[in-house]
């Protein structure tokens, strides 16, 4: 099945019951939104999930572009994506999180042909330090289900109650999560979703119990919520049989244009290829490299590829990329930016680039920068220079 078909059969599954579609069509989030790319599907929907009546209604649908950075060292595995789809899905104060979830499991087992056994899920097992309690009902659909379930606490809270550094979680509309889980390996499934990385992740269905405040505590809504993302790539490529998704249709163009152009091993071609594709989408929304904010993402990302092809060859250029490449990731996120001027863009970033270098090549050449680095030689380098970390340490091992 291909991924426009994957769109069409979940938008009208959720249509014929009661939901609107409503449109996900940019990158940037609404002004006043601290987050500089929208992160998922709910995102732009926050007002709305805090009471704020929405014009179309209690139940929504749709299909969001999302870009996240987080996961930007993680872009080579078989499951992350710089940007990517979400399908998402809503009930504002209607419907409760059972009812989701089976919506859920008809759309994956009868809608889209999947296996039930090949299917895991897991649920929010309760945390009295914060005195929220077992998602008892979830649990329950799932038994009766006959689907396996795991209980976790951490893993079933959305967003996650402690960031990556160990702060607070994120302000805003949070609740315990039921996901649901894909066996991509080639036996029959085994272990949990916890227990063995080859349970893929594919939709979350989150019911928005409370908002999370500045100083960490969790006030609950005046209405119960239900929101949910199935990652479009990630469920199209276990769909197609493909390992990754990097095999999935989407990449299609990539796998066939890139290798004639540049020969790269397979983790710099799915590399390229996810920062390439993001550059252009990015493009296409509008913004422009900078060396702040969302100008500056775009920026790493086009340096990145940089990076990785003058490995090998320093000939290589952007402005070698076939139009038709940037045209297809254009239709296909319906954006009307001209191709050619996306081309010139990223030419014109990939010569700012070159001089760069060549401005870091002739500083490191000096006396002071023969022996190891210090911390302040790498501030110099980044305040004085513009040479950011990254790009000294692989300088150095030229
Ligand atoms: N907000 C949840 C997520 O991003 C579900 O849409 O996973």
């Amino acid at each position: 099945m291909r991924t426009d078909h994957l769109i069409r059969t979940f938008v009208e599954y959720y249509e014929e019951r009661g939901h609107r579609r409503i449109t996900g069509s940019t990158l940037l989030p609404p002004p006043g939104d601290p987050v500089l790319f929208t992160t998922s599907g709910m995102h732009p929907l926050t007002p709305y999930l805090e009471g704020q009546p929405h014009p179309l209604g209690k139940r929504l649908v749709n299909v969001q572009r999302c870009l996240r950075t987080t996961d930007l060292d993680e872009v080579g595995d078989a499951t992350h994506l710089t940007v990517f789809e979400m399908l998402g899905t809503w009930s504002l104060g209607d419907y409760g999180g059972p009812r989701s979830l089976d919506w859920g499991y008809g759309l994956l087992t009868e809608g889209l042909g999947i296996a039930p056994g090949l299917l895991h899920a897991t649920v929010y097992a309760g945390d009295d330090r914060t005195g929220t309690g077992p998602d008892t009902d979830s649990l329950e659909l799932w038994q009766g289900l006959g689907v396996p379930v795991e209980r976790t606490v951490e893993d079933n809270w959305w967003p996650k109650s402690v960031d990556d550094d160990g702060g607070d979680g994120p302000v805003g509309p949070c609740g315990p999560d039921s996901e649901i889980f894909f066996w991509s390996g080639d036996g029959p499934p085994q272990s949990t979703p916890t227990g063995d990385d080859r349970w893929v992740e594919v939709w979350n269905h989150v019911t928005m119990t409370h908002r999370r405040h500045g100083d960490g505590s969790l006030v609950p809504l005046p209405q119960r919520n239900v929101d949910t993302g199935l990652g479009l790539e990630r469920l199209a490529a276990l769909l197609q049989g493909k390992q990754s998704v990097f095999a999935c249709d989407v990449f299609d163009p990539w796998r066939r244009l890139v290798p004639p152009l540049w020969p790269l091993e397979e983790p710099e071609l799915r590399l390229v290829s996810d920062h390439l594709r993001s550059a252009v989408v990015v493009l296409g929304d509008g913004v422009r490299p900078s060396n702040t904010g969302r100008g500056y993402v775009l920026r790493r990302l086009v340096r990145r590829v940089l990076t990785v092809l003058w490995r090998q060859d320093a000939s290589r250029s952007l402005g070698d990329l076939p139009e038709d490449l940037v045209r297809h990731t254009l239709d296909h996120f319906h954006q009307d930016a001209r191709p050619a001027d996306v081309l010139r863009t990223l030419l014109d970033e990939e010569q700012r680039f070159a001089r760069l270098l060549e401005r870091g090549r002739r500083v490191l050449a000096r006396p002071g920068f023969q022996g190891p680095l210090s911390e302040e030689d790498f501030h110099y380098l980044h305040d004085t220079h513009g040479l950011p970390r990254d790009l000294v340490t692989s300088l150095r091992e030229e």
